[in-house]
């Protein structure tokens, strides 16, 4: 793979995506926290029958859910996401198995990360940070600085890029593969893992670029030790989703690039950390230009307000640091407990390895 025109292939000693031994796994919170209930527009936590009298009704009393059939309504909700949780590993290993053998790509060239792709000023900022004398200060001489705190806007990709990667999800769009949803708050967009962008664009580009700049950015938040992520790209369009609810990434740095197409309004807006109560948080509004990407905390609350015409396509990255995460869930705020997943599963990992440590080798010891 070529890395870029500035020089940027992997130094020495690094390694390529996730280390042997490491097992990524997620938190059995996701069977049961966050779960988005759209008419009310909240999060809520379901852990069983005592809970839901105690926990949950009282919340959605006071959200206006008033009818028995409103309250079943809701039950069929949350137990329909559950069930869609429970089977998601399954089901994305099979649409990926089916991607992977039945999909044609339009533009095959977009799913191998090259340097051309990059916009010449985010490549020299990405020099700059892996330089020796490389801090804090002289990055933010480089990008931009916004309203919000520590949210930050850069140049990512060239216009000709997102054209063309617009165009092969829309193609993609158009095929008969199947599909799976970007997060439980979006409807629509793409799985950028299922249709095999992780490990030949999105890996290298958090690796050898976004992870240089978010170590100096954001060291307290596990900026420096980055090692998984999830990507995807959502679609907002009139008719379909139009804007995205006040709430937190499942993530410790977030990259957000508008990619297009032509859309009016729809600018982010952030509030305070997660941590702050809500009611407390003063929100600014961002604007995203299109090739640019924000990025911010993931626990840095934030929503999408409305498009008024056109679409708008952005690729999120949650990038995570299984460092950071393995101490505390960001989605239950509680030690995690581990559970098996597929693939990166959500960041956390069971053994995790310090550098130069060796990794245990599990059938070995059978
Ligand atoms: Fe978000
Ligand atoms: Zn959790």
């Amino acid at each position: 793979m070529e890395t870029g025109g500035a020089g940027l292939g992997p130094g020495p000693g690094r390694t390529r995506g996730p280390r042997p031994g490491d097992r990524f796994c997620s938190c059995r919170c996701f069977y049961t926290d966050n779960i988005f209930l759209e008419d009310y527009k909240i999060h809520v936590r379901d852990s069983g029958p005592e809970q839901r009298e105690r926990e949950l009704w009282p919340i959605l009393r006071s959200k206006g859910c008033k009818t028995e059939e409103q309250f079943k309504n809701v039950e069929a909700k949350i137990d329909e996401e559950v069930q869609r949780r429970t089977l998601l590993g399954q089901r994305c290993l099979e649409r990926t198995a089916i991607i992977s053998t039945c999909y044609k790509p339009l533009n095959p060239g977009v799913y191998v990360l090259q340097g051309y792709f990059l916009a010449p000023e985010f490549l020299e900022i990405v020099a700059y940070c892996r330089s020796r004398d490389a801090d804090f200060e002289g990055l933010l001489n480089c990008i931009q600085s916004l309203a919000a705190e520590r949210v930050y806007s850069i140049p990512v990709f060239t216009g000709e890029f997102c054209r063309q990667f617009i165009e092969e999800l829309e193609n993609f769009e158009r095929s008969d593969m199947p599909k799976g949803r970007p997060n439980t708050m979006n409807n629509y967009g793409v799985l950028l893992n299922e249709l095999g962008f992780d490990e030949t664009f999105i890996t290298p580009l958090r690796e050898d670029y976004l992870q240089p700049i978010a170590s100096l950015l954001y060291p307290d938040c596990g900026g420096g030790r980055l090692d998984s992520h999830k990507a995807f790209v959502v679609k907002y369009i009139i008719n379909q989703d139009l804007d995205l609810s006040f709430h937190y990434d499942n993530a410790e740095v977030t990259l957000n690039v508008s990619l297009g197409k032509d859309f009016n309004e729809g600018n982010l807006y952030f509030g305070d950390m997660r941590q702050v109560p809500i009611s407390e948080a003063e929100c600014v509004e961002i604007e995203h230009r299109v090739s640019h990407g924000l990025i911010h905390r993931g626990q840095h609350c934030h929503g999408a307000l409305p498009i008024s015409s056109g679409e708008r396509w952005n690729l999120i990255i949650w990038m995570r640091s299984s460092q950071v995460r393995n101490k505390l869930c960001p989605m239950c705020d509680k030690k995690p407990q581990l559970v098996e997943a597929v693939g990166l599963g959500d960041g956390f990992t069971l053994e995790p390895l310090e550098d130069g440590q060796q990794s245990v080798d599990v059938c070995a010891l059978n």
